[in-house]
């Protein structure tokens, strides 16, 4: 037999559970895709000229995506460099990697790779020398 204030608690327990569920949140159809850049990454030194394989991680790239077409950018101290000639356009986004060369720009230890799906993402800083 159930006391009074086990009942309640048992209650109090049903209602925490419902709202712990009615509060998760809902999985979307997500459709956008920002891939995050792997390579180069902290550490990476590339030299004016070379070519690289940037990649970048598929594995969360939802089922279905607006865009499959990936652009190529080099950031600098947090800017983009020449946006209209991108490292690599018009490939397709969901191969995790893409083969560059690397621009005739001043050495830096302050550049970084974003790679665009449906929007951008920047992958960590590393290193541009002559
Ligand atoms: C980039 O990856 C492709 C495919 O794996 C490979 O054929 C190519 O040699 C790689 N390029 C460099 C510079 O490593
Ligand atoms: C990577 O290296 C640069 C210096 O080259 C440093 O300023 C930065 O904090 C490092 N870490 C990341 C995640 O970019």
């Amino acid at each position: 037999m159930f006391s009074t204030s086990s009942f309640t608690l048992f209650f109090v327990a049903l209602f925490a559970t419902f709202s712990l569920v009615a509060s998760a949140p809902t999985p979307l159809e997500r459709d956008v895709f920002s891939p995050p850049v792997l390579y180069p990454r902290n550490g990476t030194v590339w030299r004016v000229g070379e070519r690289h394989n940037v990649t970048w991680d598929i594995s969360n790239a939802p089922k279905q995506i607006t865009n499959s077409i990936g652009m190529i950018v080099l950031v600098k101290n947090g800017l983009m460099i020449d946006l209209d000639h991108p490292l690599a356009q018009k490939f397709p986004i969901l191969t995790p990697h893409h083969e560059i060369v690397v621009p005739d720009v001043e050495p830096g230890n302050d550049y970084q790779i974003l790679v665009f799906g449906d929007s951008g993402n920047t992958g960590e800083m590393f290193t541009i020398t002559e």
